[in-house]
């Protein structure tokens, strides 16, 4: 099923997805999810950190997939999206660090990309948290990837560039040109999906995304492919479609 659920602002987006990862852990504890970095999922994630302190929800059996990594920036670097993602949730979780899994952007890349492809593999993956580039983008799957794709290394578009020059003091001349990523099989193989936008720079894209025809240009109208996808749009990012009651 392919559900759209608009909301009013960033908070109930953060809200409602909470609600389905909290859920997925606690009926299956040992639940492999997929998480993005980026600012959409912030909320979300400062809510299941909430939650961990105060309701003790334990994530011990727990297996965790970064979305991707910039290539030729080492995890310790402050800006790659393994420190990210350990700084904005997995540091204040309990998943075993072997459980956690992001792709290494520097060294063999090629032998990077397999060895996650096998893991991913190994480890199905129950929930796949997504945001969306303002572009189509998911995961960096920029247009025009092969929706046949695993992970790989991408160009990133200028787009993206200037899009997440913000992580990086407003330079794009600090953002990396290269990127490693899930591919859109990877993607596609989770058993449910969970998309979040907000913000009006996503209108067009959610709107291409939702309402246009299924193709690589758009990358996430993939999704509509997708047995059990769950899009989680507020207000400014669903100002594109149809004007009608929520
Ligand atoms: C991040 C990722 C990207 C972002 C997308 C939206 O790991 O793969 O697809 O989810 O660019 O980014 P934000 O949330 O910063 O608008």
């Amino acid at each position: 099923m392919f559900n759209v659920i608009r909301v009013r602002n960033f908070e109930e987006l953060s809200t409602r997805a909470f609600e389905i990862i909290l859920k997925t852990v606690r009926e299956k504890p040992e639940a492999v999810i997929g998480f993005p970095a980026g600012s959409t999922p912030l909320g979300l994630y400062r809510m299941l950190i909430e939650d961990h302190r105060e309701n003790g929800t334990s994530w011990s059996g727990c297996t965790a997939f970064s979305l991707d990594e910039y290539v030729g920036m080492p995890g310790y670097d402050s800006e790659s999206c393994y420190s990210f993602l350990h700084h904005n949730l997995f540091n204040h979780l309990d998943i075993p660090e072997e459980n956690i899994h992001v792709p290494s952007g520097t060294g063999d890349l090629a032998a990077s990309c397999e060895q996650y492809n096998e893991l991913l593999e190994a480890h199905p993956i129950d929930v796949q948290i997504l945001g969306i580039g303002s572009n189509g983008h998911i995961g960096f799957n920029e247009p025009e990837t092969s929706f046949d794709s695993v992970t790989h290394v991408v160009d990133l578009n200028a787009s993206t560039i200037r899009d997440n020059a913000r992580f990086f003091d407003n330079d794009e001349d600090r953002v990396p040109a290269k990127a490693i990523t899930m591919g859109i099989a990877n993607l596609m193989a989770a058993k449910k999906i969970v998309l979040l936008a907000s913000g009006s720079a996503k209108a067009n894209a959610v709107r291409a995304a939702i309402l246009g025809v299924i193709t690589e240009y758009v990358p996430a109208s993939v999704l509509k492919m997708h047995p059990d996808v769950v899009m989680i749009i507020d207000e400014e990012a669903a100002s594109a479609l149809y004007k009608e009651k929520r």
